[in-house]
């Protein structure tokens, strides 16, 4: 394109503050009529029954939504299903030589895999013959401590045949934060592997696996290992420790009947951060979250079962369960895994595989987004992208500057791009343009999804004035909600009820579930959301709680005490800043900034490594002792100071950024 038109082009979009989906993609989306918003609302909760009808169940249910017992709410009451049969088993007949999973590993001397839903189904029947023959249960539940493997998928459907809930742990975590998970869950077993790929280098997982294990409270029955580095990496096997290709071996051609479960039996739990240090079990359900997943994975991810589709997430977080596994399995479509980073070997490694695959939609997050824009645009323009549909964010608020860079460059101004709020606990997506309905305002999510009742309120609970920040609230239940923290039902109350309801009514009206995000609603009723609200950080869109963080640094000997905080970052969107105290005798400086990153990294892991660490002979508390935070977000972001006069100490402000200054 000639510079001059590209001058003009950028200028357009600059101003440009709606955009229209092409007729294209409006005339082949799934959903297109904006009526959908109208009946939903007359028609809830039974409205759900259309998600409910993109499932198979072995037993209908009676009751769509049973509200009886606010907020331990139940969805689809009576019915029984199994999610391995709804994303395998009903889709042989028709796609059973279509590929399920294409997955690219990544090195690029290496041969990538597809699995044929014939050969996953096959593959999944054998290791759930196998798990049974370990010994497991229905509802034992099996820990999966993986990278993004195909054998990973395999495990979690696995574990779905048999009615075992599976507890996904993140391969990038610690050694004790999978502990935490695997004692908190009374987990016996673990599903692992020897290692994997990261930038070109074999990465040996078993090693952590390993030591983890050794914090493990119980007994742990059975470790299965998956060989992924081959001769790279030659690694010891544990008395209890089974190969997981000889154990799928040994039950070649196996078939294992899916068990028939109740649509609110476990179908996994999922750690998540909160405000306090320790992780919280979240329990998504067997009926209402694949419904969930699969009506959003139809409707705003537009996917067919002839589409390649491709999620660039973990499947070790929430996004890649419901987007990269149950979702898209349950329509039946192809959904690609990529084992490494964007930039290995090239920063153009995305782009080549969505050329080769011809991928139908991409959905990533901001902050990859804002990696590829610092990379530049020749390396997407090296690649043909034209089989892009639709493209999709999530995990973070993405500023206009960058979704307009991948509206152009990823998109070709062809694509809509959805901007998609949620969270590990809501299952699926709650806010979001429907694609082939609504224009798109780049920084705003969108309207909440159709039957998804979300109002912006301040703290008495009253809907704020469009354009005014408030809190981002869900009036009414959903089917994909989390329905309690694992063995936790108080707490479960505490964290996400109890701010807006009246806790003693068993009224639903009265229940109201707050997420802990900020937002702007907007005179046509989209939403901006503007972050946490709570301790909680947001790194690279991976959610990361403060105390968490805090208490692994003051375990870090001669810390006396510490704050952390997330400061602006121009790729990661939050980084972390931690502020120290030493203990008397010990010595600030880079021996003991090392130490403190390195217990970070053994305490949670890499992701959660303090951009800075800052010491301070004081943290500026109130007088009744609280630490003032914002005072040090303040300090992170090098912004003029809030007001200190409510300070003990108002004098260490300054001291404070003067020392971040320096850094
Ligand atoms: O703060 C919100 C942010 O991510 C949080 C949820 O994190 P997690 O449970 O790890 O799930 C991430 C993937 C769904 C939310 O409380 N968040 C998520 N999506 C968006 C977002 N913030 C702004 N815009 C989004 N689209």
């Amino acid at each position: 394109m000639p510079e001059e038109q590209d001058v003009e082009l950028e200028a357009r979009l600059a101003d440009q503050e709606r955009f229209v989906p092409s007729e294209s993609f409006v005339s082949q989306a799934n959903v297109s009529d904006d009526s959908v918003y109208e009946t939903f609302e007359e028609e809830w909760p039974e409205c759900w029954e259309q998600a409910a009808d993109l499932l198979d169940w072995n037993e209908e249910y009676d009751t769509v939504l049973d509200d009886s017992n606010p907020p331990f709410y139940e969805w689809f009451t009576g019915g029984e299903l199994n999610a391995s049969a709804n994303c395998l088993d009903r889709h042989l007949d028709e796609r059973g030589d279509e590929a399920a999973i294409e997955w690219v590993g990544e090195p690029t001397d290496e041969e990538n895999r597809t699995y044929t839903y014939e050969e996953l189904h096959r593959e999944v029947n054998e290791f759930a013959a196998a798990l049974k023959e370990m010994g497991v249960g229905e509802d034992d539940v099996v820990t999966m401590y993986m990278p993004m493997i195909p054998e990973l998928p395999i495990a979690m459907l696995a574990c779905a045949r048999i009615g075992a809930p599976h507890s996904v742990v993140f391969a990038g975590f610690s050694a004790d934060a999978l502990a935490t998970r695997m004692n908190s869950a009374d987990s016996e077993y673990l599903v692992t592997c020897d290692g994997y790929y990261r930038r070109g280098d074999a990465l040996e997982h078993k090693a952590k696996a390993d030591e983890g294990l050794g914090g493990v409270e119980h007994e742990v029955s059975d470790v299965v290992v998956v060989d992924r580095l081959g001769d790279d990496y030659d690694h010891p096997m544990g008395e209890n420790h089974r190969d997981y290709d000889d154990l799928v071996a040994d039950h070649a051609g196996a078939e294992v009947e899916p068990v028939s479960r109740d649509a609110e039996d476990m179908l996994f739990l999922m750690y998540t951060s909160g405000t306090t240090g320790q992780p919280k079990g979240v329990k998504h359900t067997t009926g209402g979250y694949l419904a969930w997943t699969a009506w959003t994975s139809q409707a705003v991810l537009d996917i067919k079962p002839e589409d390649t589709y491709f999620c660039s997430a973990d499947i070790g977080w929430i996004t890649g369960h419901s987007y990269i596994v149950y979702g898209p399995l349950s329509l039946g479509t192809t959904t690609m895994m990529y084992e490494g980073t964007p930039d290995h070997p090239e920063q153009d490694r995305l782009w080549e595989i969505i050329e080769e695959y011809e991928a139908d939609q991409l959905y990533t997050a901001p902050t990859a987004i804002r990696a590829f824009m610092k990379w530049g645009s020749e390396y997407p323009d090296k690649h043909d992208l034209s089989s892009l549909r639709l493209l999709g964010t999530v995990g973070e608020p993405i500023n206009p500057r960058a979704w307009k860079w991948y509206y152009k460059h990823i998109g070709g101004e062809d694509c809509p791009i959805i901007d998609t709020w949620w969270q590990t606990e809501t299952g699926g997506m709650m806010v979001t343009t429907l694609p082939g309905v609504k224009d798109m305002k780049p920084g705003s999510a969108g309207p909440p999804l159709p039957g998804v009742d979300v109002q912006v309120v301040d703290t008495d609970g009253e809907q704020v004035e469009p354009g005014r920040a408030g809190h981002l609230t869900v009036q009414k239940p959903w089917p994909g909600m989390l329905r309690t923290l694992y063995q936790n039902d108080e707490r479960y109350v505490e964290e996400y009820w109890a701010e807006y309801s009246d806790t003693d009514s068993d009224d639903p009206d009265d229940w109201v579930y707050f997420p802990e995000d900020g937002a702007k609603i907007d005179e046509d009723g989209y939403i901006t959301v503007l972050g946490r609200v709570d301790d909680v950080l947001n790194v690279s869109g991976h959610r990361l709680g403060t105390m968490e963080i805090e208490s692994a640094i003051v375990g870090v000997e001669g810390v006396a005490e510490a704050a952390v905080v997330g400061g602006n970052h121009d790729v990661k969107g939050e980084a972390v800043y931690a502020y120290v105290i030493t203990e008397d005798g010990y010595e600030e400086g880079d021996e003991m900034r090392d130490r403190i990153v390195e217990g970070v990294e053994d305490a949670i892991g890499p992701i959660a490594r303090p951009e800075a660490v800052v010491f301070t002979p004081e943290l500026p508390k109130t007088r009744s002792g609280k630490i003032m935070r914002r005072l040090l977000e303040d300090v992170a972001n090098g912004e003029e100071l809030g007001n200190t006069s409510t300070l003990r100490n108002p004098e260490i402000v300054s001291e404070i950024a003067s020392k971040v200054g320096d850094d």
